[in-house]
């Protein structure tokens, strides 16, 4: 079978990091366009707020921490027994940990990469096995322009979302014999609350709003990597594209980096 996209007939879909940001966006845009959309992350309250839009579909609340693997499965059983199959997954939640190099704190990464890699690694584990019994279904995994290259402060937060790029890649060539689609996401700034922290320039960012319009359109076709806003990722991935004598340096400079401290 080969793999396709998504529709609200094929089952329902669900948001990982619904609870804020970009998660809460998208799952309305989904529900708008008639999905019934699972929405998990920790804080109750929040994703009670999110369940109360009104629209052509509806929101459901999950609440699970993705760190803890077997609570992830148990979390997927039930809302498959209770709701029908998963057709559309986007595993989108993430945490962003500034990591400063000349004093970092094994605690950020350890904490970035369990979230992040783990996180999304659990509910792959919970995920893969029912579609590809199914011989269908979608799986979206929300990366950062960050893993396109170096950056500072992001030496934990850049390699788990690289890594995630590398685990989207991996499973879109073994699970498109199963029936399959999967795909990468590769935000650019994007105003949330995850920005709070981040003293950076953010050039070119785009609201939670229209993210979540790029992402509902990307996951209509079946291309690799959704990206947004273009005119700043493509910028990046050619400064990535040269040597790395040059791409760092230029990194440096562009973030104020190159100044003496
Ligand atoms: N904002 C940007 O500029 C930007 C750019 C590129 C990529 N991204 C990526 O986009 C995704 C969403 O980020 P955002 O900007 O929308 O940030 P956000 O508003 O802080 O949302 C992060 C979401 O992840 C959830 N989460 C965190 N730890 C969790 C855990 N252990 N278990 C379950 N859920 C957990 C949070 O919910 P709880 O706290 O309730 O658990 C929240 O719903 C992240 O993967 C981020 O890396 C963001």
């Amino acid at each position: 079978m080969t793999p396709r996209t998504m529709k609200p007939s094929d089952g329902i879909a669900w948001v990982t990091g619904g609870s804020s940001g970009i998660g809460a966006a998208l799952a309305c845009r989904l529900a708008s366009q008639g999905w019934t959309v699972a929405i998990s992350a920790r804080r109750k309250d929040k994703l009670e707020e999110v369940t109360s839009f009104s629209g052509k579909g509806r929101i459901i609340a999950v609440p699970v921490d993705l760190t803890d693997a077997k609570a992830v499965e148990a979390a997927i059983a039930g809302l498959e027994e209770r709701e029908g199959p998963i057709a559309l997954a986007v595993l989108n939640a993430g945490i962003y940990l500034p990591v400063q190099a000349e004093a970092p704190k094994f605690e950020d990464y350890r904490k970035t990469f369990e979230v992040n890699l783990s996180g999304t690694a659990a509910c792959i584990c919970a995920l893969t096995p029912r579609m590809s019994a199914r011989k269908t279904g979608q799986i979206a995994i929300v990366s950062s322009a960050t893993s396109f290259g170096g950056m500072p402060t992001a030496s934990a937060y850049g390699a788990s979302k690289a890594a995630l790029v590398n685990m989207a890649a991996c499973l879109r060539i073994e699970l498109h014999r199963h029936g399959v689609l999967v795909q990468a996401i590769t935000p650019g700034f994007v105003e949330t609350p995850a920005q709070d922290d981040n003293a950076f320039p953010k050039p070119f960012m785009v609201s939670a709003e229209t993210a979540a319009r790029r992402i509902a359109s990307g996951l209509k076709s079946k291309r690799f990597e959704i990206t947004f806003p273009r005119r700043f990722t493509w910028a990046l991935k050619a400064m990535y594209a040269l040597p790395y004598g040059w791409s760092l340096p230029l990194v440096r400079k562009q973030t104020g980096w190159d100044k003496p401290v």
